[in-house]
Order: C-alpha cells, then structure tokens, then sequence
C-alpha cells in the first residue's frame, strides 16, 4: 500500500471507530444462534457465499474484500477476503468502545495467589494496548517485523500480542516452558527484531528463572536489537544497557501516548507465527493470516460456546499455545466478551484450585484439556463439591483425545451431570474449532467429537482417497477450504511457502486418523504420523530424537509415545550408546537434563532403554510400530516385519525391555 491509499484507509478506520449512534455494530447485531445451514456446502460458491456472511456479520472492516475466496482452491492455497482491509486489535478492542462495553470487564486476570488478580475493563486494555504499541515503534519496529513474546500467563502478555496487531507487526509467542535453545531457535528462525519478556514466572508459591533464559538466547540472536522486560517478581536481573528495558518505564515515559492508529492490514497479511512440532527434527513456523484467522476464532466461539455478554469465559490453556491464541484472547475479545487468564496451576494452593476460581468469578464456560481433568481426578469429588458450581453453562475439552471415564468424571462431577461436555479437535494450523458439538448439541457420545462444524467438509479416507465404511479407521481430511486454515509455514518475510500442506487427494491431511459411527459421528483414533501428545502438548519425535543425539554420548536414537495414566502419552526412548559410553544412571539424568535443556520439561524422557540397535528396513526406514509395542509391553503379533533387515532385532529389544521392567 503507498502512502496515499495508507493515509486514505487510515482515515476510513477512523471513521468507523466512531459508528452512528442509531447503527451500533453490537453484539445484538449479530444472531446470537447462527441459523446457518448445516448441511455440506456443495460448491464453491456456496462456500464463498457462507463465510462472505460471517465476514460481514462478525468484523469490522475498514475497507471490504474484492474476492471472497481466491487462489489454487485445489491445492488449499487459498487467499480469503483478498483486498480487504481491517486491524485486528481495532476489531478487538476500538470497536467495543462504542458499542455499550466500554466498561465491561474484558480480561480478568487471577495470579498464581488469590489476592494477585486484575480486571481489565475494555477502556484500560485499550489504553494499555495503545501505549504499548508506541512503545513498541519507539524501539524502532514497524509493521511486518518480528516480535517474539516470552511470556508468563499475565496481562502484559495479552497486552504484547494485541499491540503487535495493532501496529502490523507479527508476534510469534515461545511458551515460557521452553528452553534456553528452542527460544534462541525460534527468534533466530523468523528473525525476530524484538524480544518482550517478564523477569521471573511465578509459580506455585516459587519463582522460577525467565530472563536468564533470555540472556542464554539472546547471546545469538543478531536480530533482536531490544528487550522489554515486565517486572512480574522484581527480583534482581542482569539488564543489558542499549539492549534491554523494563516495561513499566518504557511505558510510564512521557513521551508515550495514550493514542496509537491502528495500522490497517490486508486480509492476507500474517497476524502471527507460532512454532508446532511436526515430523521433521525442528518445528515449523505455522502463520496465520489478520482477516481469515481472526473471522475463524470468532465464528468458532460463537457457534461452539455462544459465547455471549453475560459470559465469563475462561480457557485454562497458557497463551502460548494455539488455544490460548484464538480462545483466550482473539476470540473472545473479538465478540466482546469477559475473559479469564490464569497465571497459575490446577492443585495449588490445593487440588480445588480450578472449582474455587470459577466460584470466585462466577465462570459460565471452562474450556480445558483432558490432561488437567485426569490430575484431578486423582483428588476424588470433594474438592469439586465443596464449591457452588452452578454457574457453569458448557464444558470444553481439547487437545487429546478424553477417554469414556475422563468424560464420565467431568460431566458427571463438574458439570453435575446437566450442562453439555464439548469435546473438540483441531490443530494449530486450522486456527480453530473443525469438529465438535455444538453448544446446544443434545445427543453426545463420551469419546466422540460428534460432527464437523457447518462449513468444514470433514471426511475419512482410505489410502486410496475413497470415504471409508462406517467403523472403519482413516485419514481425517478436510476437503474444502474454510478461512482460519494456516496461509504458510515461515520462511522470509513475505511467508513464501512451498510445501505450506499436506494435501492428500484433493484435501487437507490432518495427520491424524479417525473414523465415524452410524450416526456419522466422528472419532478421533491418534496421530498417524509420528508427532506425540504429552499432556495436551504436541511434539515431534524427531525433535526428541535430535536433541538426545545431539549429546555425545548418543550414537543413535528413537523415541515413541507411550500410554501415561495422567499426561496421556509420556515419551519413551531408544538409545544407542557410543562405545566407548555404558549406561549409568547418572547418565541417564544427564540425557534427561540434556532434553530439558534443548527443547524443555515436556519432553524430558519419562523411559529409556539402552539398545544395540533398532528395527530399520533395508532402506534403513525405522519400523516405529515395532518399538511402540515393546514400549507399551506388548510382545505379540508384530505384523509384517519381512522388510526388516535385521529381524532378530526385535527378540533382543523384547529381552531387554523385560528385564528393564524387572528391575
Ligand atoms: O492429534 C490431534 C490432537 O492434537 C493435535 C493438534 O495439536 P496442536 O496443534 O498442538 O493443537 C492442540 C490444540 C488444538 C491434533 O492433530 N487433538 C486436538 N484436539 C483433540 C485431539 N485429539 C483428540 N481429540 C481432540 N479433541
């Protein structure tokens, strides 16, 4: 955009920030039910026409979109709402200045003690976002540079992300249970210009080091030419001088304003990165897109929890993760809702903590992971019962698969047997909710995600690409294009991406397997690639693999996942010593310590075994199956071994693993 149409769109936002009176664009204006049809759209049009309404209805827009739905359709490279122009913190926060919400509470935040919380009301997080943002080009960044947010769960986190948007810029949040290296690697990836961070997390009572990680990755990172750390502890940090600023003086100075433009992004501009493990050693920078991202989150919100004004939504996921992107903040603020930020964790002070909070606040929907529901569970009912829950209306599930009796405890226990159980699947690169019950979804099945929301065409494939029979497991793809899909993988600054997607026969491949009922309900049956789910968190086994063979004494390794009561899966490795190593326990705990320091805590191995070697076909492919089985002590019918070159392999790892589990 030069600078003519840039002042012109400027002036045009401006204009709609402060709407007719008689024309409010309140919540009201749009259905609280969506009556759409829920019957497959049949053709591209009808999908144009479906998501050009929801763009109308649920955002503003400075300037509309000239093609609704534009690109190699085929190949899922699709531009959504090309020409349009809007902002997204504009749609977040300017708009619901106007609109009766002013003074609506739009982030509470409760601290890890009870008696750290903070409300937010749309003017103060407005206010905030503003002056962040000029804090933000005062340290010289400008639309479309890099920003990387390392953050514990407290507002300056959400403030950080809503004044990138603000100003254009792309924010990649690293989840602070990250190492030292996986944030070096990730700042160095998208070549980030600025780092914001906080000093310490707190946590459990204890505090825990953050800016020493920092200042581990930022002795290499060349691009990052300033720091804003926010002072969340106030324990002493080293500072570099000319490199590192606190936040509260950066935004108590006086020449930082109240008022901050919002920068007026094309639809199709990033709005973000965030990193996921995939199937290869490092993880890739998934990015989505200002207009179709932000139409996805909101949509979903409104159509899964009818999210609505008299709610108190909390989504227990940490920012930096997918979830807490589009259902902790986007979403939610995006319609003008009350949403919850927790800093803390399930069972402190005590194993009531989640049931008191939603006491505290009068909470409507708690949206969490079956993870959190499984370390709860272990606590029995009466710390739920000792608390008035009735304010919930919905539950939600996501992240991994919730077994029947997870299902059973949550509904029955939590939700007193009588407010919907919403389990829902998606990824990081769908943006958003794909299957789920709706809200008002009468029928549920405890282990079904029940069926794909209206306008995703979810099916199940045979390796042929033919829709398999009822019962009967397959790829999950999804044949039709929708908006809140991923517009790339990062690779320069204009988000070139070649090999964005996995498009298997003419659809999206999800990567995970499932299959559906007679009722064409939909169940989700675990990856089909070799990407693991420990506690709700996705991570690559060749990312494991990389960082235990990157210690010397590793020749070779492998990981898999395996069944763990509370984390769901928990990682199990193979290793092949060097020879001149022999297994120890002491260096067991160091390639333990080695992990945590390359990736972080999650992927810390909960098993290893040591090995002589590992089932390769001829060609030298790692047969995973077969060291699945034997982690999970399961020693019969391994299948077709035939293209192992080395068969008796697989005798030697069955004796080893039992007298590992003897011991
Ligand atoms: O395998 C599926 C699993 O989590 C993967 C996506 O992980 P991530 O990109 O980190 O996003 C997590 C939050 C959306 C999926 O490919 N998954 C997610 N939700 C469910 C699920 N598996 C079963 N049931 C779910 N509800």
């Amino acid at each position: 955009m030069n600078s003519d149409s840039n002042k012109k769109a400027h002036a045009v936002l401006r204009q709609s920030s402060l709407p007719p009176p008689q024309q409010p664009k309140t919540h009201s204006s749009v259905n609280r039910t969506d009556n759409t049809t829920d019957t497959p759209l049949s053709s591209l049009e009808k999908i144009s026409e479906f998501w050009a309404e929801k763009a109308e209805s649920l955002l503003d827009w400075s300037e509309k979109w000239s093609t609704t739905m534009a690109g190699d359709v085929a190949n899922f490279d699709v531009r959504w709402f090309e020409g349009g122009r809007l902002n997204v913190a504009y749609n977040c926060l300017d708009r619901n200045l106007v609109n009766g919400r002013r003074n609506k509470a739009a982030l509470i935040w409760q601290g890890d003690k009870d008696e750290d919380s903070r409300v937010y009301t749309y003017q103060m997080l407005f206010r905030e976002v503003c002056r962040f943002a000029n804090v933000l080009k005062k340290r010289g960044i400008r639309r479309g540079d890099r920003v990387v947010i390392y953050m514990p769960m407290i507002p300056e986190f959400a403030i950080a992300m809503l004044a990138c948007a603000r100003i254009g810029a792309t924010h990649s949040v690293v989840f602070a249970g990250f190492s030292a290296k996986s944030l070096q690697d990730r700042i160095q990836d998208c070549e980030a210009k600025l780092l914001v961070t906080a000093d310490n997390i707190v946590r459990t009572g204890r505090v825990l080091p953050l800016k020493d990680n920092v200042d581990k990755a930022l002795g290499h990172c060349p691009s990052i030419s300033g720091c804003i750390v926010v002072r969340r502890v106030g324990m002493d940090v080293g500072m570099l001088d000319g490199r590192d600023y606190w936040y509260h003086l950066e935004m108590q100075s006086a020449d930082i304003s109240d008022d901050c433009e919002p920068e007026v992004m094309e639809a199709n501009d990033p709005l973000f990165i965030l990193y996921t493990s995939g199937s290869t050693g490092s993880p890739k920078g998934v990015v989505h897109s200002t207009g179709g991202y932000l139409l996805y989150a909101l949509y979903t919100c409104r159509k899964v929890f009818d999210l609505n004004d008299d709610d108190i939504h909390w989504c227990t996921a940490d920012l930096g993760w997918i979830t807490g992107h589009s259902y902790l903040l986007y979403g939610p603020l995006g319609l003008g809702a009350t949403s919850l930020m927790f800093e803390g964790t399930p069972s402190y002070p005590g194993p009531d903590r989640y049931w008191q909070i939603v006491e505290k606040y009068r909470v409507s929907i708690i949206y969490t992971a079956p993870t959190v529901i499984r370390a709860l569970m272990r606590y029995g009912t009466e710390p739920v019962d000792i608390h008035d829950l009735s304010s919930l209306r919905l539950l939600g599930s996501v992240g991994e698969p919730i077994s029947p009796e997870v299902w059973h405890w949550y509904h029955g226990v939590v939700g007193r047997g009588s407010i919907p159980l919403i389990d829902t699947w998606w990824q990081t690169e769908t943006g958003g909710i794909m299957i789920a019950p709706l809200h008002d979804e009468t029928r549920l099945k405890p282990g079904s995600v029940v069926k794909p929301l209206p306008g995703i065409d979810a099916v199940v494939l045979n390796e042929d690409g033919e829709e398999v029979s009822q019962g009967e497991r397959g790829r999950l793809v999804i044949r039709n294009p929708w908006p809140g899909l991923f517009i790339g993988i990062f690779m320069d600054r204009e988000c070139h991406a070649s090999h964005k997607l996995n498009v298997f026969k003419g659809g999206y491949d999800t990567g995970d397997g499932a299959c559906c009922d007679e009722d064409g309900y939909f169940w989700i049956t675990g990856r089909g690639d070799d990407v693991i789910n420990v506690s709700g968190h996705r991570l690559g086994t060749a990312e494991i693999e990389a960082a235990l063979g990157s210690h010397p004494a590793v020749a070779e390794a492998a990981v898999v996942g395996v069944f763990h009561p509370i984390k769901g899966q928990a990682v199990y490795a193979y290793i092949r010593l060097q020879e001149n190593f022999s297994e120890t326990e002491a260096l067991f705990a160091e390639l333990c310590n080695h992990v945590r320091l390359q990736i972080g805590p999650i992927a810390t191995p909960d098993m290893l075994q040591c090995v002589s070697g590992l089932p390769k076909t001829r060609s030298g492919k790692l047969m995973r199956r077969v060291l699945k089985k034997i982690a999970a002590d399961d020693f019969d019918n391994f299948g077709d071994t035939s293209a192992l070159a080395n068969p008796s392999i697989i005798d030697t790892l069955i004796a080893s693993k039992k007298a590992l589990s003897a011991e």
